[in-house]
């Protein structure tokens, strides 16, 4: 019954997400009867809401911000990445009632990639991974991964940049924005995981020339698609990798998860999302 099938998109605010286009154009493709929805969760009654998930009717939910640790804090199970970053983007009932968190933020970073980009990690060097909030987390998480020897994480807040670095152990090293000249000189990988540059938001504004040109650039902001640090690389000839592809990959890992079908980041999809986006 369909009743039993429901998902959504969870967090506060949630009426921005696109998640519900993504999902919603897999349940389509795959002929499922299922349906994913939002469902703004307040603040004041989000520990509640996770803490009585089974009551909610849904079969899981994602988690955007700000309840990503609050939802991991209500699981019986968490994956190691959820674990790590002490943050869940998706959850699920198992068969015995218990809440279960992953966190796929990391899949979609490196599903990104991997699709768009292959054979960027065959050489794992150094990275340099602007801000250090949630997705700065998942990008350090997924580069550990794939074995990068040095990521180094430049935040405005240091002391944001350390903690990150603390909790992932010495090839992760924290710096403030007066390195970052120096450190793109030995780049091989660089990342943007700030705010800076969405629509909307302050540009970010940094000079590249030190950037070797073989360099990969790539951005977590989507919107705009071509952000003006991915313009700014693509003009000196670096390879660029754009943002989309990190929300719709970490969707993959949780609509396998509730609708037992792995889907596709396909070009018609793609497309759905950049028209979407008025692009
Ligand atoms: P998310 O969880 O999505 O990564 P976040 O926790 O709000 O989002 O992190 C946003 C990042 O953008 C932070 O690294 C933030 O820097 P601070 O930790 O110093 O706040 C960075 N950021 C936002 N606005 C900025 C600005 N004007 N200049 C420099 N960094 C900025």
């Amino acid at each position: 019954m369909s009743e039993n099938r429901k998902a959504a998109i969870t967090g506060h605010p949630v009426i921005h997400s696109r998640s519900p286009l993504v999902h919603g154009y897999w349940l389509k493709k795959h002929g499922i009867d299922g349906e994913y929805g939002r469902l703004d969760v307040p603040p004041g009654e989000a520990e509640t809401f996770y803490r009585n998930f089974s009551a909610s009717g849904l079969i899981g939910a994602n988690i955007t911000v700000p309840h990503k640790e609050t939802a991991a804090a209500a699981c019986d199970w968490l994956d190691d990445a959820a674990k790590t970053m002490g943050a869940a983007n998706t959850i699920w009932l198992d068969e015995d009632g218990r809440l279960c968190g992953a966190n796929t933020d990391w899949l979609g970073f490196l599903g990104n990639l991997d699709q768009l980009a292959p054979g960027w990690d065959v050489e794992p060097g150094t990275a340099v991974v602007l801000g250090a909030g949630g997705a700065a987390r998942a990008v350090v998480f997924a580069l550990l991964s794939r074995n990068f020897k040095a990521v180094h994480i430049v935040n405005r807040t240091i002391e944001k940049a350390q903690k990150i670095a603390g909790e992932f152990g010495s090839k992760t090293i924290a710096h403030g924005w007066d390195k970052l000249g120096e450190l793109l000189g030995k780049a091989d990988l660089l990342v943007n995981t700030t705010s800076l540059g969405m629509t909307g938001k302050q540009p970010l504004e940094i000079d590249l020339s030190p950037l070797p040109g073989t360099a990969l650039v790539t951005d977590a902001v989507y919107a705009p698609l071509e952000t003006d640090l991915l313009k700014q690389a693509a003009a000196r000839g670096n390879p660029t990798v754009d943002g989309l592809g990190m929300l719709l990959h970490q969707a993959v890992p949780a609509f396998e998860r509730w609708f037992s079908v792995r889907p596709q980041v396909d070009d018609e999809l793609r497309g759905l999302i950049v028209k979407d986006l008025g692009g």
